[in-house]
């Protein structure tokens, strides 16, 4: 039986893309929820007949409510899996209780250098000469949980910020699909910060 996945977007959705072309589906998206009713992604995944939910922070009377509504939607569509794809808000208790180490972050850094929303700007802003993605389980921090597999790119003179990001996310939307791919067929074991995918 194939995993049910939802993923959540908030921008263009090339990485929700990749994983609906993903050729050995090993996984069924059952719905792809935004924050922002514009995000390019929920056309994509309309495109794709795959049902979508939007949950607009300014919809629930507080932050605490916006995590509620947030993890309700997400289980209304039952996942085994919840993938961050592109998710520009982080999740609060609510939703990370409601599933723990089932929900996937993918980050445009090789974690634990440059968390949080500006990763690419960041690791050029450092000065450093290799960059990457990290693809992670979700816990309660920003971009600290453990890590299930990374990309490494080098970064060329005088390149800025956008095209980086976009070389960053041609081996980032391979490594995503490829770990959802084992996850949803041989799952994990988590002991501390190490993963294991048998
Ligand atoms: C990805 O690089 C992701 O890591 C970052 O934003 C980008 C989303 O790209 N947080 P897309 O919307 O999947 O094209």
């Amino acid at each position: 039986m194939r995993a049910r996945v939802v993923v959540l977007v908030s921008g263009g959705g090339t990485n929700l893309q990749a994983l609906i072309d993903a050729p050995q589906q090993a996984f069924d998206i059952v719905g792809v929820i935004s924050d922002r009713p514009d995000a390019a992604g929920l056309d994509r995944a309309a495109a794709a007949g795959i049902p979508t939910a939007v949950v607009p922070p300014s919809a629930s009377p507080d932050r605490a409510a916006w995590d509620r509504d947030l993890a309700r939607t997400i289980a209304s569509f039952d996942p085994a899996w919840i993938v961050c794809a592109g998710f520009m808000r982080i999740l609060g208790a609510a939703v990370i209780e409601a599933f723990p180490m089932r929900i996937v972050n993918t980050h445009p850094a090789l974690l634990p250098a440059f968390p949080g929303a500006h990763g690419v700007r960041d690791a050029l802003d450092y000065g450093v000469r290799v960059t990457g993605c990290t693809v992670h389980l979700v816990d309660a921090g920003v971009d600290t949980g453990p890590i299930l597999g990374q990309r490494a790119i080098d970064i060329r003179d005088g390149e800025g910020e956008d095209a980086v990001h976009e070389r960053i996310k041609v081996v980032e939307r391979e490594l995503l699909v490829d770990i959802v791919t084992r996850l949803c067929t041989q799952g994990c074991t988590v002991h501390g910060r190490k993963v294991t995918i048998p």
